[in-house]
């Protein structure tokens, strides 16, 4: 006789509209329909149940900076916003470039991470580019085209150099793409002014044009339609350039400093005009702190923390009956999964049980009841759909605020080749 399943959510609705109960067996979705007998039950109430968000572009930094963001934090930030899958990004204090700094950075998230998490590696000229794809990176970027916090530029013939060495392994490009005029960064409309819209979709085609046939680029949180319009591979978006622009805050505000810049408000309407040609959504989460963010504005680290209200308030988007609901599942996470190889999570038999339940009603985004260690949010007040029950894995991580404090686990890159290349 075949097991039962360990745990079973009833009477759910499912993204597609249906009501049914999902079996949950070995971390896997093994039934869809009227559930048997489990060990573990959860009344879903009806509640819409969606796959786990694969937030694929999220700084999380921890080691020496970690009073901005820890794994611990950061891990929980994503699950209480029903992110089951963070990639951490390279830019870290010290950067992710050769296995050793891969292998330390992979240790830290496996003693801290609450939820699943892949690692990318850095795209620089010091980079050991075949070693950290052997090691397991995810993907390769956030590359520095501009520079930006913790990232220096890497220039165009060292980025075409780079390119080319990575298009033999098959690996996915992430780019941070923009051209930065000289000037006094001194308020958010002339930090807008010295890293303008055009210039980033300049940047966007020159890199392109950089791309060695076959190439697979992704473009990092393009920040209006030109640079949209111009981009080619996929294509990323962030909360902040869909829902904030800089006549938002006051003009000394360095809580609206980011890169790229917000822009208009104007400018910020039509990015949705592009909704359908948006791949993806990700956060590009950067926590810096309350304090540093209220600094003397030129010195203010750019960054945004988003990985716990990006699908909230999307799914709020979705209440209003801005955006579908299929629309906003495959943006933040079945095409974020399928760009980087991994398995999707689903509701679905076979997928990865990364499952969030979600209530009817949406709630103001409260900066106090988020996880993040940077400790304020810019969407204070904003409609969100937070989750109240997320599993990872088959495993209930977050249920209505308590953490079950379960590790995450590592998911490795397709050219890992196991642990003996670490040593
Ligand atoms: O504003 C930004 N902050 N843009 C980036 O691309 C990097 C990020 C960070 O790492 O803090």
């Amino acid at each position: 006789m075949t097991p039962g399943p360990d745990l079973l959510i009833k009477n759910v609705t499912l993204p597609d509209g249906r009501i049914a109960d999902v079996s949950v067996a070995d971390g896997v979705v093994s039934h869809i329909g009227a559930g048997l007998r489990a060990d573990i039950v959860i009344e879903g109430n009806r509640r819409l149940c969606l796959p786990g968000g694969v937030d694929m572009h999220v700084h999380m930094r921890g080691g020496p900076q970690s009073e901005k963001e820890t794994w611990s934090s950061g891990s929980r930030s994503a699950l209480a916003g029903g992110v089951t899958v963070v990639i951490d990004q390279p830019n870290q204090v010290p950067p992710v470039r050769n296995p050793p700094s891969f292998q330390a950075r992979r240790e830290e998230a496996e003693r801290e991470s609450l939820c699943n998490f892949g690692i990318n590696g850095a795209v620089r000229p010091d980079a050991d580019i075949e070693g950290l794809w052997r090691a397991g990176a995810t993907a390769f970027g956030e590359t520095f085209a501009a520079a930006s916090s913790y990232g220096e530029a890497v220039g165009y013939d060292a980025l075409a150099a780079l390119l080319r060495r990575i298009r033999p392994l098959g690996a996915l490009v992430t780019i941070h793409a923009e051209k930065v005029r000289e000037g006094q960064d001194v308020s958010l409309s002339v930090h807008n002014a010295l890293r303008t819209g055009t210039g980033e979709a300049e940047a966007v085609s020159e890199v392109a044009n950089l791309n060695p046939e076959g190439g697979a680029l992704h473009f990092c949180h393009l920040s209006c339609i030109h640079a949209i319009d111009a981009a080619c591979g996929s294509i990323e978006v962030t909360p902040h350039h869909l829902f904030l622009s800089y006549e938002m805050f006051a003009d000394s505000d360095g809580r609206g400093k980011v890169n790229p810049p917000l822009r208009s408000e104007k400018a910020r309407k039509k990015v949705w005009s592009r909704w359908e040609r948006i791949d993806v959504i990700a956060s590009d989460h950067a926590p810096h702190t309350r304090s540093e963010k209220n600094g003397a504005f030129p010195g203010v680290p750019s960054g945004i923390p988003g990985v716990e209200t990006m699908i909230p308030l999307l799914l709020a988007a979705v209440y209003e009956r801005r955006i579908s609901l299929a629309s906003v599942v495959e943006k933040t996470s079945s095409t974020p999964a399928r760009l980087l190889g991994m398995k999707a999570p689903g509701c679905r038999p076979g997928c990865r049980a990364d499952l969030a339940l979600y209530p009817e009603e949406p709630r103001p985004v409260d900066p106090d009841a988020l996880h993040s260690r940077a400790g304020w949010s810019p969407y204070a007040g904003m409609p969100a759909v937070f989750p109240d029950i997320v599993l990872v894995s088959g495993d209930i991580a977050f249920d209505n605020g308590d953490f079950s404090g379960n590790r995450g686990a590592w998911l490795p890159g397709r050219g890992y080749l196991g642990d003996h290349t670490q040593k």
